[in-house]
């Protein structure tokens, strides 16, 4: 048996003597005949290393510091019920970011305190089920949310816990991360004050961050946990993280020095960077915990304020490297290029639909023909879906093996973030299977879509 090829794959995977590779001890031959491709493949147990790996770093470095964390796995990567049952038995909580996430972690028997919900623009309805099956946390997002939930608490005649998220300028994926006051996105209450909204209109006014925080401890149906922060996704440079929770601390002394409320939590969000690529090293998690319970507890102590506890919402660093797509190669097109190279187009039987990333925003993919070994002469390589878009490309360029054909089986790895969950059916494509494997054993964890799913939407 050959050695595990390294990142970006998944633990489990090996290419063995004959060329063939297996997953967790299933050879992707037999995968293929149990479950047909295009298919979402899922290492279990790498799966649950990861969950461990980031809890148990996390823990470690916050206990060192006196304090604690509670690790929620960002469900938005990847959320079944299997997945999230896994996530929980490996003592992660579960955050949601809708009504449809919400309910699969219920089902998966996740007790709603083990739950966050976040959104910027939660419906009524998805308040109102979140405070019925009493989850643990819902983070605001906006002004007009506080009311929101305040009045569907009241309606309840419960008090919700609540977390405002707010945003620090900073932001942060890839290799590096820029620092800004005022942010121009969707997400969070900006920490930065408007010049000239104040009562005196030279002073400065409240920041929208803390105008929330302040609306939010005044409200007897509302109990403020803390304080959220999310800088980005993909970060390989732990910096950002540092720099962000600085200013969270510095937030939460000012609203204790204003109101006498040292909120108890901070959660610093998800993010955390892993290898795509062959050569690419993924953050590794007892470094940046070490680098932020370091400099959290430096913060803390200059501020005069006890550490509070924490929380972390990682996604795609538990489930992207997890899986890999399994697809079965059509055609093959060489197409000459100006600049008198050739590449060869390589279709697979599905793209765009099952994997938006690249096309979203140029997101970078490995690909390995794994159904053989071949001694050919490698050859660039665009592989491509079979959509009617000439953008749906599913890995920009590879080298691929010059005599890749159509039947081979093509594995792309790390595509267990923020694939399935950002399927679609264009051209009425069938989402693929989620199939999860183990000790040489693939279990369907959510089916394949037939044609009669999509058939039964249409009301004709
Ligand atoms: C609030 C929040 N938490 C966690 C995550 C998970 O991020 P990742 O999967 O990159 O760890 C996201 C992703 O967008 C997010 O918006």
């Amino acid at each position: 048996m050959s050695m595990h090829p390294g990142e970006p794959w998944s633990r489990g995977v090996r290419r063995r003597d004959d060329g063939v590779v297996e997953v967790a001890g299933l050879g992707v031959h037999e995968l293929a005949a149990q479950v047909g491709t295009p298919a979402y493949v899922l290492d279990e147990t790498d799966f649950r290393a990861r969950a461990r790996a980031y809890r148990t770093a996390f823990e470690t470095a916050f206990r060192a510091v006196g304090t604690d964390v509670d690790v929620y796995y960002a469900g938005k990567a990847l959320l079944t019920v299997a997945v999230a049952r896994w996530a929980r038995e490996e003592g992660l909580r579960v955050d949601t970011a809708s009504g449809g996430e919400l309910a699969v972690a219920l089902r998966a028997g996740i007790p709603g305190t083990e739950i966050g919900l976040h959104g910027n623009n939660k419906s009524d309805a998805e308040l109102d089920r979140a405070l019925e099956v009493g989850v643990g946390r819902i983070i605001v997002d906006s002004l007009v949310e506080i009311d929101r939930v305040a009045a569907a608490a009241r309606a309840r005649g419960v008090v919700a816990p609540v977390m405002v998220r707010v945003t620090t300028g900073v932001h942060a994926g890839g290799h590096e991360y820029i620092s800004t006051a005022h942010e121009d996105q969707k997400f969070g209450l900006s920490i930065a004050a408007p010049r000239g909204s104040g009562v005196d209109s030279d002073a400065p006014g409240d920041s929208p961050a803390m105008t929330a925080l302040l609306d939010v401890v005044r409200r007897p149906e509302l109990h403020l946990l803390g304080i959220h922060s999310h800088i980005g996704s993909q970060i390989l440079d732990p910096t950002g993280f540092e720099v962000a929770a600085r200013a969270v601390l510095e937030l939460r002394a000012d609203l204790a020095a204003r109101t006498g409320v040292l909120v108890d939590e901070v959660d610093i969000g998800g993010g955390y960077g892993i290898a795509y690529l062959p050569g690419e090293v993924a953050l590794d998690p007892e470094r940046i915990a070490k680098d932020v319970a370091g400099a959290v507890d430096a913060v803390a102590a200059r501020l005069g304020t006890p550490l509070p506890r924490f929380s972390i919402e990682p996604g795609r660093a538990i489930v992207g490297p997890a899986g890999l797509t399994l697809y079965t190669v059509g055609t093959v097109k060489p197409v000459a290029l100006d600049d008198g190279r050739v590449r060869t187009y390589v279709s697979v039987d599905g793209g765009m639909s099952d994997n938006i990333r690249p096309a979203l925003y140029g997101a970078q993919y490995h690909a390995e023909v794994v159904g053989r070994a071949s001694v050919a002469a490698p050859v660039l390589a665009r592989v491509v879906g079979k959509h009617c878009e000439s953008g749906d490309i599913v890995v920009h360029e590879v080298m691929l093996p010059g005599d890749v054909r159509a039947g081979d089986l093509l594995a792309v790895p790390a595509t267990g973030a923020y694939g399935r969950s950002m399927a679609s059916n264009y051209n009425l494509l069938t989402r693929p299977p989620v199939v999860a494997v183990s000790d040489g054993t693939a279990r369907v964890l959510v089916r394949r879509e037939t044609v009669d799913d999509l058939l039964a939407l249409d009301q004709g």
